[in-house]
């Protein structure tokens, strides 16, 4: 069995920023709102003919140089979306071809705000048996085309973007103490109609709207994230003192604020771009890790620990040392 190590990070926003207060002249809210109840006071949205892909490919490259590595090393390409380019191909072939890489296999996987967890954890388990060396995992997202623009109680919730990890299988002895050290993942389909979006090709033919019932959704999280979180460390067998940044997905600065209270971890760990991105979905981890690392907190041989929760509902979460 292999190590797996985050080997690079990068990212790709796109350059439209729509403020709160611009979102208040659309639909009956306010900045005040927005920013009390969730932490949000801006989010990118992607231009007219700038995909999924388009921002997943960036993301993926700018890894990939990260990384030091090229297309010609990458032989899996996974990328975690609820908003896919197309209902096929995978997202994933698209930006193969996209990038260059011309070898490996390339698949979608779908866990909404969970995303990046799963494809993490699904990669790992690739790459530890040998069958794969250089992984490219993706969140990508452009939430904007699903939203319903007239709903205040979600269009104001979500962004787009997208950041990506290049995971590297590595002998112990390359590896030392780095890579990922466990994962944890989890759903439960009863409760599909919390957060769901109202079509798809098996059933309206259309793509239709995201629709949630966001206080339920709310009630939810704190637990289900925070119970995650323990069995990974248990996993581990590692206290939660000994981590050095906490990165969540980012879909409310309450709910972060609930873990944080209910685990008993320090603020200052806690890794949170939702003032700037607002709920980037399957993108939001791997955002906020990559922001970490350009500001100077997050740090090679940091132990980070990753969580998510979304539709489905699905929750997880993941320790790495990076
Ligand atoms: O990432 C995937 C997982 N998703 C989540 O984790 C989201 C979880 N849910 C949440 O973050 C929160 O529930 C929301 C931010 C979505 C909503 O916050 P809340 O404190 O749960 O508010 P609420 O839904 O209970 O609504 C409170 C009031 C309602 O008015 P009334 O019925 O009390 O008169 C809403 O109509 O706030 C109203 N409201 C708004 N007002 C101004 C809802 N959205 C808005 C808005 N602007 N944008």
């Amino acid at each position: 069995m292999y190590r797996v190590v985050v080997a690079g990070s990068g990212i790709a926003l796109p350059e439209r920023v729509v403020t709160n207060t611009e979102l208040s002249q659309k639909v009956d809210t306010s900045d005040d709102w927005i920013t009390e109840r969730t932490g949000i006071r801006q989010r990118h949205v992607a231009a007219e003919g700038e995909y999924t892909s388009d921002l997943a490919a960036r993301a993926g490259t700018a890894a990939l140089e990260d990384a030091g590595l090229t297309p010609d090393d990458i032989d899996l390409i996974i990328v975690a979306t609820a908003t896919p380019d197309l209902t096929f191909p995978a997202t994933a072939a698209i930006v193969q071809q996209k990038m260059g890489v011309r070898q490996g296999a390339a698949f979608d996987l779908q866990a909404v705000c969970t995303g990046f967890v799963y494809a993490l954890s699904t990669a790992e388990k690739f790459l530890a048996c040998g069958q794969h060396r250089n992984a490219l995992v993706i969140g990508a997202e452009t939430f904007s085309r699903i939203l319903d623009w007239e709903d205040r109680r979600t269009c104001v919730l979500f962004g787009d973007g997208a950041g990506a990890f290049v995971l590297q299988a590595q002998t112990a002895e390359e590896a030392g103490d780095r890579g990922v050290l466990a994962s944890h993942l989890r759903c439960d389909g009863r409760m599909v109609d919390l957060l769901y979006v109202d079509g798809g090709p098996s059933t309206t033919g259309t793509a239709g709207h995201l629709r949630m019932e966001g206080n339920k959704v709310f009630r939810e999280a704190v637990g289900r994230i925070s119970a995650a979180m323990v069995e990974t460390m248990k996993e581990a067998n590692l206290p939660f003192s000994d981590v050095d940044w906490f990165v969540p997905h980012q879909a409310n600065q309450r709910i972060i604020g609930g873990v944080v209270k209910k685990l008993d971890l320090n603020i200052d760990k806690v890794v949170s771009t939702i003032a700037h991105h607002g709920n980037t979905s399957a993108a939001s981890i791997p955002l906020a890790f990559h922001a970490a690392r350009q500001d100077g907190r997050i740090k090679k041989d940091d132990l980070v620990l990753i969580e998510g929760m979304g539709g489905g509902l699905t929750w997880g979460a993941a320790l790495f040392r990076f």
